[in-house]
């Protein structure tokens, strides 16, 4: 039993999770291959990239790869960005024909300015009133639940998530993440939980908390601190998926630390890697997996000498392979 106490069940709205771990939405990391690679260490539920709802409308080929899922990518929610309701309501309609996915997620948080100064994203967040109706639209033309995931507020003298927060619950949202730092810190500085002390018991859907999620030690005081009832994933995890192991453990009250032995992590790369060869066209995969695999090798003392190498490597997913497989065998580095 975790001595977490968890306001409300590990459910989102009538979707039941096997645990309160969420791999967190990374643009240009969580692709399909990443999530189902993640997925049996503890993830309880996957979330695509943001995805244009304008995309979706124009049938723009990228956009549909997004939102692949597979029978092991399940329960997958869908998040989508944008900032006009008939876009974002056709986009809606045609995810709903063509995407296998249980929940939808609604980008209230993207800090960029590309997205921000279309109106979408944590632009959002400045309004609230506007926001409510946006979202009481999307959750009455959803057939599946609707959920959001937003930031403290647009600077340090706009904390207003409290109230973003009354906006959306009103509207309907089934579950909130709040990644805790504001619109214009980026990704920078810390996240900072301490002003989300005790919001989970306060509000009613279940709070998700999300930034700097690293250790589980801090995690769970994290938790504890802010009452959440779910955790998510996100930057730390990636090349590391006994760190979603450990914290999925946590989450369930057992505390173990398992160490990361070079062999283990290359296992881990190659695993990867084969998800990647299965899914992408091997032009595409290359490049991708060149910018993920040296994050596997971040905690050993030759772990420099590795990551140098693989981003050294021009040619193919072969020379990677037998790269990783070569790097399994050294005893020393
Ligand atoms: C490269 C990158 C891409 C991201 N893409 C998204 C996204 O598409 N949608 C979203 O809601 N958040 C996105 N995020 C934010 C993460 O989901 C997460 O909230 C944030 O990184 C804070 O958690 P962390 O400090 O544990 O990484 C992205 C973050 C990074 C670093």
């Amino acid at each position: 039993m975790s001595d977490i106490r968890f306001p409300y069940p590990a459910s989102i709205g009538d979707v039941s999770l096997d645990g309160r771990l969420i791999l967190g939405p990374m643009a240009g990391v969580t692709y399909l291959p990443y999530r189902e690679f993640m997925r049996p260490y503890g993830i309880a539920l996957s979330v695509s990239e943001m995805i244009s709802d304008c995309g979706i409308v124009y049938h723009n080929q990228r956009t549909f790869e997004y939102f692949a899922s597979s029978p092991s990518d399940h329960p997958f929610a869908l998040q989508l960005f944008g900032s006009q309701l008939d876009k974002t309501l056709a986009a809606i309609a045609i995810l709903e024909k063509e995407a296998q996915y249980e929940i939808l997620d609604l980008n209230f948080g993207c800090p960029v300015p590309k997205v921000t100064k279309t109106g979408a994203g944590s632009s959002w967040l400045s309004r609230p009133e506007e926001l409510y109706s946006y979202v009481r639209a999307i959750v009455l033309a959803s057939h599946k639940p609707v959920t959001a995931k937003i930031r403290l507020g647009i600077d340090d003298k706009h904390l207003n998530f409290r109230e973003v927060c009354s906006a959306l619950i009103e509207a309907g949202v089934k579950m909130i993440t709040i990644h805790a730092r504001t619109k214009s810190q980026g990704y920078s500085g810390y996240a900072r939980y301490e002003l989300l002390k005790d919001l989970g018991p306060q509000i009613s859907v279940p709070l998700c908390i999300s930034g700097d999620i690293n250790d589980p030690v801090k995690a769970k005081e994290a938790m504890q601190l802010t009452g959440a009832s779910f955790l998510m994933l996100a930057r730390y995890g990636v090349g590391d998926p006994l760190l979603a192991k450990e914290l999925s453990d946590m989450l369930k009250g057992e505390e173990v630390k398992y160490s990361r032995t070079l062999e283990e992590q290359t296992g881990f790369a190659l695993e990867y890697l084969e998800k990647m060869k299965a899914y992408f066209d091997p032009k595409i995969a290359f490049p991708l997996s060149k910018g993920i695999l040296p994050k596997f090798f971040h905690f050993f003392p030759g772990g420099k000498k590795i990551r140098q190498e693989i981003v050294e490597l021009t040619r193919n997913m072969d020379d990677m392979e037998i790269l990783l497989k070569r790097i399994q065998k050294r005893n020393h580095l």
